[in-house]
């Protein structure tokens, strides 16, 4: 057998003459950067997902920066994440400035622990950067209110979740704004890289929509003026006003969806439900076959609808059981080897081995077998013969 951990492959050979068509019909247009593509994309997204505004960028890493830059935050801010998640999570409030606050995730939802959040504000924390890892939701009731409590803005970590639910609807996992990727491998992935910022704030949308740009156009002059007022300071006379392209009134950033990339989307937009509802299957299905074995299984938490962009198993022995699914031909991988508070990025914060032991344990102990939709039968099948073999020996 030759299974892979993720085969974006499938994905495409399933509706290949939709996506292939969508992405010729923008090559022979000639209209390659935004347009009516992108812009009908975003709003199709927001309305999916539940949000006003959507505002599309290049990828997930640029929507977390782009998020951060518009509600304001840089040097001398405490922004409260996890380590337990891919480095852009915190790398984003590295690059604007911003000091990353690590906190320990709860073993059962893999996502940050409410109760330790709240022991980690302090009068320098201006947002919370939840992440809904793995496709679960995190406790969204328990952070909105530590944000209404505290007076902090809660960004979301959306990207391995586009399709997942809190609470009963999908705009249950948004926050005051919200970060996803359209990364090949995610939910909804796209040919290339891709990202998008969901809000229902207009000013954030607007600043977002200027920051991608250079910050150019009338909601970057909006957001200048803005931070005159806050620091109590008149707005230099001596500048542009308007909204020309070639008018840049905030360091901004080149960060676009392309147009190719965005019409894909949408018609990959018609499937995320059948892509979300096939992973769910294959989690259940999983999660039958391994009742009973030495394995921890994943576990909804209460109010979350899963959406198993990864489905991770737990196992003493996981380095063993990784080994003896590669001898069989399965790939299975570590989400993610290296914590990010011991990695060499972020040494400079001064974490040790020891300080997030959840966290820690989680990174020897788990790892990830192939869920994505296009799964046959046989392989499922056998992905659960050689895991019940491993865990007995
Ligand atoms: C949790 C998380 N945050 C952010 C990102 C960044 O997304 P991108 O790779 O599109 O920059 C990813 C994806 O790789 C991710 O998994």
């Amino acid at each position: 057998m030759d299974i892979r951990l993720m085969n974006v492959k499938r994905q495409h050979e399933a509706h290949a003459a939709e996506y292939e068509e969508a992405a010729l019909r923008v090559l022979r247009s000639g209209c390659y950067i935004g347009g009516e593509e992108v812009s009908a994309f975003e709003s199709e997204f927001a309305a999916y997902e539940g949000a006003k505004y959507g505002v599309s960028c290049g990828n997930g890493t640029d929507a977390l920066i782009l998020a951060l830059r518009a509600l304001g935050i840089g040097a001398g801010d405490e922004v409260i994440t996890v380590a337990w998640t891919f480095c852009s999570t915190a790398e984003s409030i590295a690059v604007v400035g911003a000091k990353p606050v690590f906190v320990d995730v709860s073993p059962e939802s893999l996502c940050i622990d409410p109760e330790l959040v709240e022991r980690a504000v302090t009068p320098k924390t201006k947002a919370l950067l939840p992440v809904h890892l793995y496709g679960q939701s995190c406790d969204m009731t328990a952070l909105r209110d530590i944000c209404r409590r505290h007076g902090l803005k809660l960004v979301a970590d959306c990207a391995q979740a586009a399709g997942t639910s809190f609470g009963g609807e999908r705009r249950g996992i948004l926050g005051d704004i919200s970060c996803f990727s359209f990364f090949p491998t995610k939910n909804l992935g796209c040919a290339g890289d891709g990202g998008m910022i969901l809000t229902d704030d207009e000013v954030l949308a607007g600043a977002c929509r200027s920051l991608k740009v250079h910050g150019s156009g009338a909601s970057g002059l909006g957001f200048l003026r803005r931070e005159y007022e806050k620091r109590g300071e008149k707005i230099p006379e001596n500048m542009p006003d308007g909204t020309s392209k070639y008018y840049n009134y905030l360091i901004g950033y080149n960060s676009r969806l392309d147009a190719v990339q965005a019409a894909i989307l949408r018609k990959k937009l018609n499937y995320i439900n059948d892509f979300v509802e096939a992973r769910r299957a294959n989690a259940a299905y999983y999660g039958e076959a391994l009742r009973g074995t030495g394995y921890t299984l994943p576990k909804e938490s209460a109010g979350s609808r899963h959406s198993y962009y990864i489905y991770a198993l737990k196992h003493k022995n996981a380095g063993k059981i990784m080994a003896k699914l590669a001898e069989a031909g399965i790939q299975s991988g570590i989400y993610y080897p290296v914590p990010l508070h011991l990695q060499g990025a972020f040494a400079f914060l001064g974490y040790r081995h020891g300080d997030l032991p959840v966290t820690e344990e989680l990174a020897r102990t788990t790892f990830a077998v192939p869920v994505y939709p296009e799964l046959s039968e046989a392989e499922k099948e056998f992905v659960v013969k050689i895991l019940r073999e491993a865990d007995g020996e």
